[in-house]
């Protein structure tokens, strides 16, 4: 069996989906090893998640720094320290500066709560909810220097009912998230998906 997969997660905030990547990989579905979660802020409920399971759960505060690109050098840094094979961003939510995206090209993947090309940024199911929508879900995509727009690796959706709000929604999208994402990240670990 190869070497198991060097992942470092980004998060930002309740990490749900790192959990799920956490369950994937306890159960022996994926083979890889979350060798860091990150966060931009501190004190987040997926940090906690990560340390109940004795992964190495740090901050790296976009506050302690006046710009962006000097907060993403921090980032870089510690993000390099642990010489991961795939970054997950996993409800990471701050925008990511052109020198590192670049850096780590082909190997960055993001999940967003969309059928991309709809609703880039903020607020999507009440777009879809506004825009009188039939159907809504996820998308994970390579990270480059478009936000919320590299290529897409796979998405999920789900039909909206006449009596969703954005809560009921954004649950059912979150359930497929959380199937989702451990499955391309498995793909992924496989060597099944690359950016050409
Ligand atoms: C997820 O629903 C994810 O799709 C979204 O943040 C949530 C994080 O939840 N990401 C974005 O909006 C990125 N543009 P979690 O912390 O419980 O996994």
């Amino acid at each position: 069996m190869p070497s198991p997969t060097r992942i470092v997660v980004l998060i930002s905030g309740s990490g749900t989906n790192l959990q799920s990547i956490i369950n994937a990989i306890k159960t022996g579905a994926i083979n890889a090893t979350i060798v860091a979660v990150i966060s931009n802020k501190a004190g987040v409920q997926g940090l906690e998640r990560a340390r109940k399971e004795n992964i190495p759960a740090l901050t790296v505060s976009h506050q302690q720094f006046t710009h962006r690109e000097h907060f993403d050098q921090a980032l870089m840094q510690k993000i390099d320290e642990y010489t991961p094979d795939l970054i997950v961003l996993a409800g990471f939510m701050r925008i990511l500066s052109k020198d590192l995206v670049n850096h780590y090209r082909g190997k960055m993947i993001n999940i967003h709560p969309s059928l991309l090309p709809k609703y880039q940024g903020l607020h999507t199911h009440r777009r879809a909810l506004e825009a009188d929508d039939r159907q809504h879900g996820c998308s994970i995509h390579f990270v480059t220097e478009e936000l919320d727009g590299g290529p897409v690796i796979a998405q999920s959706s789900c039909e909206i009912q006449a009596d969703d709000t954005e809560q009921t929604l954004r649950e059912r999208v979150q359930q497929l998230e959380h199937k989702l994402y451990p499955q391309v990240i498995k793909d992924f670990c496989e060597g099944k998906i690359t950016l050409s």
